[in-house]
């Protein structure tokens, strides 16, 4: 897989693309990641990206010619042909579901936002699908693409240690991950939940699924009717 990331502040991608599982990943060549700023394909001789928005108002707009350029320039330089997606707290929310598909292209790129946004002109005629990662307003698509960058990249093959972790984990099948505990079964008189150390796999995966419901049911009930939606939809075609 390649990512390409399109941002005025490359530097912030450096530590987090070099640690850990995305590190590891890079270095396996499960996935090739080109971070890009888009300032150098500005036009004029101060690199300028942004401007005052057509009919007032506060802020400043990100100018279409620097994002179209770039865009152009990754698409024709590394035969990336991947959606190009949009940071955006106006887009759809990001999802485990949306990671596994992503996850299965051969790459796309993200676009990262500053100031007001961009040009309106880039989403209608360049952007293949905006992504929001949350109802809150970050102060830069960055730490979005961050995100999508890690849920897409920890499902790729050999990007973790056990693939078989990302098979039972929150969201995988509709529901939250059941509670997890290690060793000493018992510390500062806390003890581990006695079927966890009786042996009886058949046991213990009754009480994961059951934990696993409760808890989805107690935090997140919105899951389980959508979980019950789906399956009524498969089950009448
Ligand atoms: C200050 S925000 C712009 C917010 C915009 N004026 C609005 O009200 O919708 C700057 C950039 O941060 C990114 N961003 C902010 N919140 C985000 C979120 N929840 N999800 C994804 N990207 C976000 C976008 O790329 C956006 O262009």
């Amino acid at each position: 897989m390649r990512i390409d990331v399109l941002t005025l502040f490359p530097e912030m991608f450096e530590g987090p693309f070099k640690a850990s599982i995305i590190g590891r990943a890079v270095e396996a060549g499960a996935v090739e990641i080109h971070v890009h700023n888009f300032r150098e394909c500005a036009r004029d001789k101060h690199h300028t990206v942004d401007d005052a928005p057509f009919g007032g108002g506060p802020g400043m707009v990100l100018k279409p010619e620097p994002i179209f350029d770039a865009v152009e320039k990754v698409r024709s330089g590394g035969g990336q042909r991947g959606p190009l997606i949009y940071l955006t707290p106006k887009g759809r929310q990001f999802t485990q579901s949306m990671a596994r598909d992503l996850s299965s292209l051969d790459g796309f790129i993200l676009l990262c936002g500053r100031y007001e946004g961009v040009d309106q002109r880039v989403i209608d005629h360049l952007v293949d699908l905006e992504l929001s990662i949350g109802d809150y307003v970050l102060s830069g698509g960055e730490p979005a693409a961050l995100v999508v960058a890690d849920a897409v990249v920890r499902l790729l093959p050999g990007a973790l240690g056990d693939e078989a972790s990302t098979l039972e984990e929150s969201f995988s099948d509709g529901l939250l991950e059941y509670p997890h505990y290690t060793r000493p079964a018992v510390y500062r008189d806390f003890e581990v939940p006695p079927v966890l150390v009786s042996g009886n796999h058949e046991a213990i995966r009754q009480w994961r699924k059951e934990q696993s419901i409760n808890i989805t049911n107690s935090r997140r009930p919105d899951l389980v009717r959508r979980t019950h939606t789906l399956e009524a939809r498969n089950e009448n075609g």
